[in-house]
Formats: C-alpha cells, sequence, structure tokens
C-alpha cells in the first residue's frame, strides 16, 4: 500500500484499501490527464485515507468533517504543504508546567497508565501555547498517533489493560493485546520519532491551494464547487464514530461531555441517505461508499436508484478479501455507488 498512508491515524472504518477502486471509477469519467484541473469534495474525511490520495494525484481538494479529530489530519496533511516537525518541535513536548490534569483525572486507570495521562497533560498544554496553527495541529497528530500506539487495537477504550499491566497480570492480557506492551513501555520520545517520520514524509505541496472544512455535510455540500464528490457516511448499524472516538475526542477538547451521534447512525439512516444523494446532484462524479452492517446489497441498491436511477451499485471485495469464497456475507462487505452525468 502507498507509505503516505502511514502519516495517517489507523481510522476506524478508515478506506485506504478502497481508493484505488475509488479513483479508477473516477477514471473512468475523468481521464487521469485531467485530474489536476478537478476539485474533489471529500464530504466526510474521517482519518483522510481518500482526501490525501487525492491530493498526492495532483487533484484540488476540499476536506471536510464535523470532528476535531479529522480537522487535525486534514490541516496537517492535505492543506498545508510545507511545514514538517523538527527534533525541537518534539522536544517542546516535554517541557513547561502542566496546566491541566484532565487526562490524568479522567482516564487513568481505565484508559491509561498514570505515567502516559501525565505526559498527554503536560505535551497537550504545551501544543495549545503554540502560535502557529500549522505546527500545534501536526504536534497534535503526532499524540493521536502516540496515543492510538500505545492502546490494544488502537482504540483508546481498552477496559482494564492498563490496570493489568499495572498489577503485572499479564495472563489476563490475552495474546493479541500483548502485542501491545513494548510500545506502552517505550519512552514517548521513541513513538513520537517515528511519527514525527511518517509525517514529514506526507507533507508535500500538489500544486493546488487544498482546502478544509468543519461544519454538517449538508452545509458543506451546498457551499462548496467541485467535479467529483466522494461520500463515506457512518454506516447504520454500526457503532458510532461519536462513541467509538469518545475518549479521544474528549482529550482534544479537555472536557467530559456526552457524546451527540451523526444522523447517519440513527434509525433513519435511509432518508438521511437519501437526502445526501439529493444534496449531490449538482457534482459530476459522485462516489459513495457504504457498509452492509444493515442493509443487505438489494437495499442499498433501491434506496440509491430511488433518488439516482441511474447509479451504478456494486458490492466490494474490501476488508475480508482473504475470508473463504464461498461464506458470500464475508465478502460482501463494502458497497459501492458511482453517479455521473
Ligand atoms: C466512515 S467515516 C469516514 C472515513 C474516511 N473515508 C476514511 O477513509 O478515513 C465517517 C466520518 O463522518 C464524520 N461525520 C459524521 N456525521 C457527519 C456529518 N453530519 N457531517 C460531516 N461529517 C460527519 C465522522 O466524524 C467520521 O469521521
Amino acid at each position: 500500500m502507498w507509505s503516505g498512508f502511514e502519516a495517517l491515524i489507523p481510522y476506524f472504518g478508515g478506506k485506504r484499501s478502497l481508493c484505488p477502486a475509488i479513483f479508477k471509477e473516477i477514471g473512468r469519467v475523468i481521464p487521469q490527464a485531467d485530474w489536476q484541473d478537478c476539485t474533489l469534495v471529500d464530504g466526510f474525511t474521517g482519518g483522510g485515507a481518500v482526501s490525501l490520495y487525492a491530493k498526492a494525484q495532483g487533484m484540488r481538494v476540499i476536506s471536510n468533517d464535523l470532528a476535531d479529530r479529522s480537522r487535525i489530519v486534514i490541516d496537517s496533511l492535505i492543506v498545508n504543504d510545507r511545514v514538517t516537525l523538527s527534533e525541537e518541535d518534539l522536544a517542546r513536548l516535554f517541557v513547561g508546567s502542566t496546566s491541566s490534569a484532565f487526562v490524568e483525572q479522567n482516564f487513568v486507570p481505565a484508559m491509561f497508565m498514570r505515567k502516559h495521562a501525565q505526559f498527554l497533560d503536560q505535551a497537550l498544554g504545551a501544543v495549545d501555547a503554540i502560535e502557529h496553527r500549522t505546527k500545534a495541529q501536526l504536534l497534535r497528530l503526532a499524540l493521536v498517533k502516540y496515543m492510538l500506539k500505545i492502546t490494544p487495537y488502537s482504540q483508546i477504550h481498552s477496559v482494564n489493560y492498563f490496570q493489568s499491566l499495572e498489577d503485572e497480570e499479564y495472563h489476563r492480557l490475552g495474546r493479541s493485546r500483548t502485542k501491545k506492551i513494548p510500545y506502552t513501555c517505550m519512552p514517548a520520545i521513541r513513538i513520537l520519532q517515528e511519527a514525527r517520520a511518517q509525517i514529514n514524509r506526507a507533507v508535500f505541496p500538489n500544486g493546488q491551494i487544498n482546502e478544509a472544512r468543519q461544519m454538517d455535510v449538508f452545509q458543506c455540500l451546498d457551499e462548496v464547487q467541485a467535479d467529483i464528490c466522494y461520500l463515506d457516511p457512518p454506516y447504520a448499524g454500526a457503532q458510532p464514530y461519536e462513541v467509538f472516538y469518545g475518549v479521544l475526542d474528549q482529550i482534544l477538547e479537555r472536557r467530559r461531555f456526552e457524546p451527540k451521534v451523526s444522523d447517519f447512525n440513527s434509525q433513519d439512516a435511509k432518508r438521511f441517505l437519501q437526502q445526501l444523494l439529493e444534496a449531490a446532484r449538482k457534482f459530476r462524479v459522485v462516489v459513495l461508499s457504504y457498509g452492509s452492517q444493515r442493509y443487505s446489497f438489494e437495499e442499498f441498491q433501491q434506496a440509491v436508484q430511488a433518488v439516482e436511477p441511474a447509479a451504478r451499485c456494486y458490492p466490494l471485495n474490501f476488508r475480508y478479501a482473504f475470508t473463504r469464497k464461498s461464506d458470500a456475507e464475508s465478502v460482501r462487505k463494502e458497497l459501492l455507488a458511482v453517479i455521473t452525468r
């Protein structure tokens, strides 16, 4: 897979491996030679895979997502095309007095060991004092990568993991979680140095002025002008992003709050999906990807074609490409709809 993706955070539902298929569809309508004259809007940027890939293809990119966790990626790697992180920048995370003990007070021992929490409180406070917005966002990106690196399955809801480590009860961890122990025990600087190298390799200009948006997708689609619209909404039946990333989101804002779940996860998900397609009518190419958790391929196709009768829909072997071929359910995991005008 393309090495630029290493700069991104491992994102729930991220579409790194779907990029070749998405851009092949775009290439059927707009030849690759013309991509540098095109703008792609990514309505739900998430971890940034599709936006970064589009940027690398030379397209102008407008990346939108409601979440701060995504805005950090967008500012660092999509909009930014020259600012990188130096060793000195990393050193700034380790100096200065801690103004808040938010992580330590709220997430120890459930989500982190005390030493991690104290470092995070110190480092996030140090980043807040940095006036250069892009540097600050790059450092936040490095810190998010750090948090996900030290936790099992790259998720910050590792119940009992850190407590079991503190108590030296390694037998409680199970084999897959023990894989993270070297990172959990490693000095923060070593993990951050690796993150810095990965991030810096993915900072590049593409001859365009790429833009960030942080708003509801409907407002974004209404405001922007673009040729290509990529839509990857949260899926009905899947865990809401605001819950999955609840702890991370609270750490980034340094306050406790109840997650406000996206409309796309609601019981009315199909209606929102159809409204989304209506809102995307002004774009020449629309690519929509969707998970098959709640709706079968047939239901998805019916919902899409009720709004866009000429849409081409098909299931893709995506994450479960290595499962048994006979097991139809396990291979039909990602649904794609392509609309062209
Ligand atoms: C399936 S993920 C996108 C994954 C992304 N394509 C990637 O490759 O990483 C969906 C994203 O939609 C965002 N989101 C949810 N509701 C939204 C809304 N109403 N407007 C904009 N973004 C929203 C979530 O924060 C989440 O990052």
